[in-house]
């Protein structure tokens, strides 16, 4: 068997935001974590702008430390960290600058002893999806590698993967002409977060969830996603796709998949990813009347955003699966920008106790949360006896706070899990092309609704928990309020 050869890291849009912001400080971090060993890894940065290589390692350095405070041990690091990246301007449709890089690509393999066909070629395209085609396309006829010795090309990319079921799938032709579903690796970052991989091993390693996991003993299932800012200067970009696309779409239908699937034949990436698939194809169409939408006040006044956008900043969406398990199971969801709080979580509400003597609805039904986000954390509602002389009860809570239990763990950013987990092969975390398309045909029909003006959100307070049809839609829905945690 012969050795791994050396990696290449290709960061395309390596002066944008999304590079800046997550792709370069996720290597870093795995650089820093031995993840990325200097003997064989090197980055390369690739855009349009005509920069040096010092500028752009200037431009990323600010997101890699701290501003203030950072020891000489950190700022050593992010030195040696920058030396490993060099930069190739080039355009994104012209072979010149592809050639220049691949010849960039093989001066750097050749200088490592790489043997002919084991080499790796990460390209990560930090790019917005129009020139995904493109660059896919000069990718493939100037930057690929041969792969006999165990080598590989894979590119990654990023939503908004199209705008509906036709563009999206547009893009996935394009793209899957070019590269094999095995290279390409789609980033939903959801995915990455701690509490979502945890999922799995939560449903199905403790016997304590699964008998209860059905149609039997839950009522109700709510996936929230709050955020307590507006656009931030993205206005132009959201106004174009709205909460649904932005948020529910991706982020909460891959939570959905993983609260809801059935139990994998194992745990390989594919056998995971069909369970995925057939939740997708068994949500039932939307109803209009199981949809409220908001926009908040004040989003207009962006002025990359149209006066008279119609476009949602907040969604509640009921989807209905259609199978032995969940028949009859609301799954409520839930995105909002600019509210009262930024938090995502599920929520899994359980049915009333049948025969009750206690009249324990009346304080709460148990419920099982898992907050995603921020302090990760899982709680059980439950009913206990109020400690005392009386014979009372009270709604209380077991808690799984990470901070606490975990003291001292760092848990991973996303983005860097993602990143090594497309070094590693490993696409257990990433979208395949038909759950794409399923999670497209479940929205398409209601976005094109909004689209053509014929569904209006409705205004509602930045700093607020959304319109309060939302809030009425949550409670038709069957979930009972309880007091907050
Ligand atoms: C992105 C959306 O995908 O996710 C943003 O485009 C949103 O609008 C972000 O703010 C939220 O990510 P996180 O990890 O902060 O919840």
């Amino acid at each position: 068997v012969p050795e791994i050869g050396c990696l290449s890291i290709i960061v395309l849009g390596a002066s944008g935001d999304l590079a800046k912001k997550k792709t370069f400080p996720a290597l870093f971090n795995l650089y820093r974590q031995g993840f990325l060993q200097p003997s064989e890894v090197y980055i390369f940065g690739y855009a349009r702008t005509k920069i040096s290589d010092d500028e752009l390692r200037n431009r990323i350095r600010g997101y890699l430390i701290p501003t203030k405070g950072a020891s000489s041990e950190q700022s050593e690091s992010v030195s040696k960290f920058l030396q490993l990246i060099k930069y190739v301007c080039g355009s994104y449709d012209g072979e010149e600058g592809f050639q220049l890089l691949d010849k960039e690509i093989s001066e750097h393999e050749i200088s490592r002893n790489s043997v002919e066909g084991s080499s790796r070629r990460l390209f990560y395209l930090a790019l917005p999806p129009s020139v995904y085609p493109p660059v896919c396309k000069m990718i493939k006829h100037c930057c690929m590698n041969k792969s006999d010795l165990g080598g590989w090309t894979r590119i990654v990319v990023e939503k908004p993967f199209g705008k509906d079921l036709d563009s999206s799938e547009k893009l996935s032709t394009q793209i899957g002409e070019l590269f094999e579903e095995p290279q390409i690796y789609r980033i939903d970052h959801y995915l990455g977060k701690e509490l979502v991989q945890n999922l799995l091993v939560l449903r199905f390693a403790n016997r304590f969830f699964l008998p209860l996991w059905n149609r039997d003993n839950i009522d109700n299932v709510q996936i929230v996603f709050r955020e307590d800012f507006g656009t931030d200067g993205r206005g132009g970009y959201f106004d174009e796709y709205g909460i649904i696309r932005d948020i529910i779409q991706n982020h909460l239908m891959q939570v959905l998949c993983l609260v809801a699937m059935e139990k994998p034949v194992s745990l390989k990436p594919e056998h995971i990813r069909d369970e995925k698939v057939k939740v997708l194809q068994s949500v039932l169409p939307i109803e209009d009347k199981e949809v409220v939408l908001g926009q908040y006040e004040g989003y207009t006044d962006d002025p990359t955003v149209p006066d008279h956008s119609n476009t949602p900043t907040f969604a509640t969406v009921v989807l209905r699966i259609h199978n032995e398990r969940w028949e009859g199971v609301p799954f409520i969801l839930k995105a909002g920008k600019a509210l009262n709080s930024r938090k995502a979580e599920i929520r899994v509400q359980f049915k009333d106790v049948p025969g009750d003597i206690f009249k324990c609805k009346k304080q709460g039904r148990n419920e099982f949360v898992i907050r995603l986000q921020p302090l990760e954390a899982m709680y059980m509602k439950l009913t206990v006896k109020q400690p005392g002389l009386e014979m009372s009860t009270v709604q209380s809570e077991l808690d799984l706070s990470y901070g606490q239990r975990y003291q001292g763990i760092t848990i991973p950013e996303a983005y860097e899990r993602l990143i090594l987990d497309t070094i590693r092969g490993d696409q257990q975390h990433f979208v395949r092309r038909d759950e794409l398309k399923a999670a497209w045909e479940i929205f398409t029909p209601l976005l094109h609704r909004i689209d053509n003006g014929e569904m209006k959100p409705i205004p509602y307070k930045p700093g607020s928990r959304g319109p309060a049809e939302a809030d009425e839609l949550l409670e038709k829905s069957g979930y009972v309020q309880t007091r907050g945690y």
